[in-house]
């Protein structure tokens, strides 16, 4: 096993763009695990399966390949072979990967395959369940929040960077609603971990969180 970096924290706190920084500057493999479940979601609607499906789910859970790979720089997902980088960003998105991520066979069965792609590698893995379940043992833990309204800030201005249509006070109640749905399923909900280390970025620039997150890991391991 190599160096473990775990990101926890809740959706719109800015765990994607401050792990991808860090991981440049540290030379680390950046594993997004929200992109796996986003993709356990697309699939299931594009089979048109629903989350109390359980027996399908499972179905889909067993033939499911999802890679999460680097081109050109850029972080690319794959599932089942096509590129799904673009479309698991979307708002359907958004809330089935938060309702399917809760059943436990879904968890069940995506827990190890972010164990195996950790193998032999100095990875930094972002998600909500990183630090208390998936590596408990994590050599550095990281808890990342920020205040509602700038999660809902950073989401609306990443949505219209992205050409997606987005409302404020929309966007501020989705974001809302998923999180508490994170946070309270019965499952690996969103939690910081005991020895996890709080980050609030709320009045922070995303070069300071990301220089605050360097200096922690570094106190941490000999990178
Ligand atoms: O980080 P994200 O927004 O891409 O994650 C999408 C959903 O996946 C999120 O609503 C919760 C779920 N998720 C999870 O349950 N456990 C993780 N380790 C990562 C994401």
């Amino acid at each position: 096993m190599g160096i473990v970096i775990a990101v926890d924290g809740p959706a719109g706190s800015g765990k994607g763009t401050i792990t991808k920084l860090v991981a440049e500057q540290l030379n680390l493999v950046n594993i997004d695990t929200g992109a796996m479940y986003r993709c356990v979601a697309l699939e299931c609607i594009n089979k048109n399966i629903k989350e109390t499906e359980i027996n399908k789910i499972e179905e889909v859970l067993k033939n499911i390949e999802i890679q999460l790979k680097k081109e050109n720089d850029k972080q690319v997902v794959l599932l089942n072979g096509e590129n799904v980088t673009d479309k698991i960003r979307t708002r359907e998105i958004d809330i089935a990967a938060s309702k399917f991520s809760a059943i436990k066979q879904v968890r069940n069965s995506i827990t190890p395959m972010q164990r195996a792609m950790a193998e032999n590698k100095n990875i930094i893995m972002e998600g909500r369940d990183i630090g208390t379940v998936v590596f408990p043992s994590a050599d550095v833990k990281i808890f990342l929040d920020c205040s509602s309204e700038e999660k809902a800030r950073r989401r609306h201005k990443q949505n219209l960077e992205r050409g997606i249509e987005s409302n404020f006070e929309e966007i501020f109640a989705e974001i809302e609603r998923r999180n508490k749905l994170d946070s309270e399923r019965e499952i690996a909900p969103l939690v910081k971990a005991e020895d996890a280390i709080l980050v609030d970025s709320t009045n922070m620039t995303i070069e300071e969180v990301t220089q605050k997150i360097i200096k922690i890991i570094k106190e941490k391991v000999n990178i």
